[in-house]
């Protein structure tokens, strides 16, 4: 039987305060966290499936053109090797990561550097290696694409362009203005386990093990590249070692395997190697933004102008959305915003790890340091000044907005100095030791979402949904909400994720799967706690539930008499969406020293404080933001995507090169979570968490640069030959 919650209204009638579990927000470990570290838990490629073959990707070796011949008799004869696979299908789809199609490429054309042309299988993944660096392919190649977004004539996305007021006119008439550009470079997901799939038939039935976000997309993304109809194909991803965005969609290592599965009639198996997942995966797109700030006396925005440009392939819908919160973090009555799309060739632009924000809020909340330098005014009473009382476009009001609590929690919990500030006023030895701010903000966003709870007569719970556990603890706060919501500990819950024969929803994306998928689980409760309270005679709201007991009455097991109890929750975002604008607010402050001699900057501390509406999980939340932070890190100092300007090849294509943050990098970071209830947000009043610590944290580290030492720098990632160039004497 399933339920169906439809939320058109604010849901004040929530039943997750006040329940007698109260295991709703306790920081309880993960509970697949033993199987993790233990390494029981299987990731996509670690299935022992006999008589399993091995693929390995062949990749383009020109930026663009035609693939004249593929030939396959070039390696057919070296050991081990079983077929080549040159299907086109296997290359119709870019990795995309965004629920809008895909362009059908011409087979037989190449697009960028490293593009996947072939798969080679063999016996053993060094046999298909070896070959497929061996396999001789002729290419008329087509030299004149552009490689830059500079050599190209943008497109406009006219449905991003707001113009209300008069920017310029506001900027000529105010009292401090500044008008700055930044820019930011390409951003790689980086996420541990590479791409991977097996792919197997049983009877007519297609099982692919793969390493995937949001299975209920991806299995008719997948059906659809290989020709089949989604019946016939289950997806499985039980563990999968961090998406960041790059497994939001199926890529050619799943459509690859699953062709080859067919062809060959025996179970093949895809892994990329570290340098294709660089090379072939969707990249975060470079940008350019030019921030418009006009303020009166007081630092009251008066006009307020984002323009950026971003880049993509020809023919590919996705746009970095920069300003996705920029229109409405802060008020101003004259707006203009504009995002431009440059049509180059490297590899497909897509999703990674908080598309837009991730970018955008560093070039504006350095923007906004500059203006408080300007104004006179401490960077955290600027924010303050600007908060708007409402979405400043469209009239909306927030459905919950915390950003003035957490900008005055977090300066007071890091001794936020609110005195004049002035660069270059400690020195210790060769390090100048300075202190930055920033505000944060995400959008907030929910999916459609399905979810079985089926209660146990011998007082277990078992949860069953295609949701995925990226990494980020949806396995226990699933088994949280049921536990608080049946009176079971949740370790009497068994959640059951990442298979395309559960109920469907959203998967793991834009930090909407805790707040959907959770909600899902929720309705289903409800309609299982309104059976109970049904047959022990009370309403629903009457019945309290703890420890597998009805309080005062029978167990569980009793009023079960014997059989399980199934519900389905069918969770739907509805009207609300319309009615409210939905964020998630923070503020992050940090300490940087940076080496007067060399520019290198290191962060000494770091603390963020945030409102995400109800916190499920006080440990797995927290971990959330440190995640977030340190990727805020790694955009502020070290993360760059690097391309050859001759040929548009990825040049840093492995994690010796391309440099996400490590431990040494990573000092003490602070978590505050400043607890709010969001009824329009969810059913289970959260709101998303995940990308919010990265949204805005690389500027609080750029605005600690310019304190220390007084390079005031506007191109991400800071690093120390960019910073040595803007140091004062
Ligand atoms: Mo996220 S970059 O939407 O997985």
């Amino acid at each position: 039987m399933t339920v169906h919650l439809k939320q058109d209204e604010p849901d004040t009638s929530n039943r997750l305060d006040g329940m007698k579990q109260g295991v709703i927000g306790q920081p309880i470990s993960r509970v697949e966290g033993l199987a993790k570290v233990t390494g029981t838990a299987p990731y996509a490629a670690e299935y022992p499936i006999e008589g399993c073959v091995e693929g390995v990707l062949a990749t383009a070796t020109i930026t663009r053109g035609e693939i004249l011949k593929i030939d396959k008799d070039s390696v057919l004869g070296m050991p081990g090797v079983i077929a080549v696979i040159d299907d086109p299908r296997l290359t119709t789809r870019a990795a995309q990561g965004t629920a809008n199609e895909a362009p059908q490429q011409s087979p037989r054309t190449v697009c960028y550097w490293g593009q996947p042309i072939a798969l080679v299988v063999a016996e053993t993944f060094e046999q298909a290696r070896d070959a497929a660096k061996h396999l001789a392919v002729e290419y008329r190649p087509d030299d004149g694409a552009p490689l830059s977004p500079d050599a190209v004539e943008p497109e406009e996305q006219e449905d991003e362009t707001v113009r209300q007021g008069d920017l310029v006119h506001a900027m000529s008439e105010a009292a401090h203005s500044v008008d700055v550009t930044f820019t930011t470079k390409g951003h790689a997901s980086a996420a541990m386990e590479p791409h991977a799939a097996i792919a197997q038939w049983d009877g007519d039935q297609l099982t692919v093990h793969a390493s995937l976000q949001m299975l209920n997309y991806n299995i008719s993304e997948l059906a659809d590249a290989i020709d089949l109809p989604e019946e016939k194909v289950r997806l499985v991803s039980r563990f999968v070692g961090g998406g960041f965005g790059s497994k939001l969609g199926v890529s050619e290592e799943t459509v690859a395997a699953a062709i080859a599965a067919m062809q060959l009639e025996r179970p093949v198996r895809v892994v990329m190697s570290r340098q294709q997942v660089f090379q072939c995966i969707m990249r975060r797109s470079e940008t350019t933004q030019r921030l418009r700030l006009a303020a009166d006396q007081k630092g009251r925005l008066t006009g307020f102008g984002h323009e950026a440009l971003v880049s993509n392939l020809p023919g590919e819908t996705f746009a970095e959305p920069v300003l996705q919160s920029s229109h409405f973090l802060y008020a101003a009555q004259n707006r203009k915003l504009m995002l431009e799309v440059a049509r180059i060739h490297r590899m497909t632009a897509g999703s990674v790890r908080a598309p837009g924000e991730a970018v955008g809020m560093p070039a504006l909340e350095g923007a906004m340091d500059v203006l408080a330098e300007r104004a006179g005014i401490d960077p955290v009473e600027l924010r303050l000044r600007n908060i708007p009382k409402e979405n400043p476009e469209e009239g909306l009001p927030f459905s919950s907005h915390k950003l003035a609590e957490c900008l005055r929690e977090g300066a007071e919990a890091f001794g936020w100095d609110s005195g004049p500030r002035k660069p270059r006023q400690k020195r210790e030895g060769e390090w100048w030791v300075g202190t930055g701010m920033a505000s944060a903000a995400r959008v907030h966003n929910v999916g459609e979402a399905k979810a079985r709870v089926t209660l146990k007569p011998d007082g277990t719970a078992l949860v069953e949904t295609d949701m995925t556990d990226i990494g980020t603890g949806t396995y226990t706060i699933l088994a949280q909400i049921a536990g608080e919501m049946l009176g079971l500990d949740p370790e009497n819950v068994l959640v059951d994720l990442g298979d395309t024969r559960h109920p469907r929803g959203p998967g793991s994306g834009g930090s909407w799967g805790a707040s959907s998928s959770g909600s899902a689980v929720y309705v289903a409760c409800k309609a299982l706690r309104e059976e109970l309270a049904d047959r022990v005679g009370v309403t629903e709201t009457e019945l309290d539930l703890a420890d597998g007991k009805v309080v005062g009455g029978q167990s569980l097991a009793q009023v079960l008499a014997g059989e399980p109890l199934a519900r389905e929750g069918h969770y739907e975002p509805g009207a609300i969406a319309d009615d409210f604008t939905a964020a998630g607010f923070g503020a992050f402050f940090a300490q940087v020293r940076v080496n007067h001699f060399t520019g290198e900057s290191r962060v000494d501390r770091m603390l963020g404080a945030f409102g995400f509406g109800r916190v499920l999980n006080r440990k797995t939340a927290r971990s959330q933001c440190l995640g977030g932070i340190t990727w805020s890190i790694g955009a502020a100092l070290t993360e760059a995507l690097e391309f050859d300007p001759r040929d548009g090849h990825l040049v840093n294509c492995d994690l010796a090169e391309y440099h996400v943050p490590v431990h040494r990098d990573v000092p003490d970071l602070e978590v505050i979570m400043v607890e709010e209830r969001d009824p329009a947000a969810s059913p289970i009043q959260a709101k998303g968490i995940g990308e919010l610590g990265m949204c805005g944290g690389a500027a609080a580290i750029g605005n600690a640069i310019y304190n220390a030492c007084g390079a005031r720098l506007f191109d991400y990632p800071m690093t120390p030959d960019r910073v040595l160039a803007c140091m004062p004497d």
